[in-house]
């Protein structure tokens, strides 16, 4: 699982951790995004809560991760992004996956301070094909808007904008920060430095991964 403020690079890296691994990367922010996207029950709920930086009911995304983990692909593992972020959706994760005779491995913590979480957000591009993150200045595609893995679109996201990611960083630090020591109490969290190039914070991470046997 990997945690960190909005702007960690938890997408980034998940994609690169999740494929070094050979499981599924479960990302919540990109669930309710694909339901925003094709406008089901699900995203009309969530997208007011999206729009205004605070996080959607727990049980509603309980609810939503359960059904998720219940699919083929994830019975060899996964990795988490985005979930859980509040202490009754960790407490409620535990409970599942010890019903599932099972439990989390490693907990990554991806560590940047707010300055460098403002300069990341405002950025950033996502390919409206594939899915991959892009920024303008700190990694950025060969041409302005258009993705060089799959030529599709770039746009960039809602909740985006200064006062939603001033708003994103308080519910961080109210409700997320705690699972720090929740899952230091456990044992199972390690902290990166997440500055710095793409790869070396990947090259950081599979290192935490290798030494948890991983
Ligand atoms: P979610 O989609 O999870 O957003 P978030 O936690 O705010 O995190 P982000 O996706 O913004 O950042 P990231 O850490 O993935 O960074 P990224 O890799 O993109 O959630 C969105 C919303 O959905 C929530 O606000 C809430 O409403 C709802 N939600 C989701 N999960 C929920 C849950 N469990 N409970 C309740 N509600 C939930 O990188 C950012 C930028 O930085 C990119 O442009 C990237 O190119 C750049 N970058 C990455 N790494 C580097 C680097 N090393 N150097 C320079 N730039 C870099
Ligand atoms: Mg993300
Ligand atoms: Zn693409």
């Amino acid at each position: 699982m990997l945690v960190g403020p909005p702007g960690a690079g938890k997408g980034t890296q998940a994609e690169f951790i999740a494929a070094h691994l050979a499981v599924p990367k479960i990302s919540t922010g990109d669930i309710f995004r694909a339901n925003v996207a094709q406008g089901t029950p699900l995203g009309i709920q969530a997208k007011q809560f999206m729009d205004a930086g605070q996080l959607v009911p727990d049980e509603v995304t309980i609810n939503m991760v359960r059904d998720r983990l219940a699919e083929p692909d994830a019975g060899d593992g996964f990795l988490l992004d985005g979930f859980p972020r509040t202490t009754p959706q960790a407490q409620a994760l535990d409970k599942l996956l010890a019903d599932l005779g099972t439990g989390l491995d490693l907990v990554l913590e991806l560590v940047v301070d707010d300055d460098e979480v403002i300069r990341r957000l405002s950025g950033r591009r996502t390919c409206r094909g594939c899915g991959k993150i892009w920024h303008v200045e700190f990694d950025a595609p060969n041409r302005e808007g258009v993705c060089d893995r799959c030529g599709g679109e770039l746009f960039q996201r809602d909740d985006d904008k200064a006062e939603t990611i001033a708003e994103r960083l308080r519910v961080y630090a109210r409700d997320t920060a705690p699972l720090v020591d929740y899952y230091g109490a456990q044992g199972k969290l390690v902290g990166i430095d997440a500055t710095g190039p793409v790869e070396d914070v990947t090259n950081r991470a599979i290192d935490a991964l290798r030494s948890y046997g991983g």
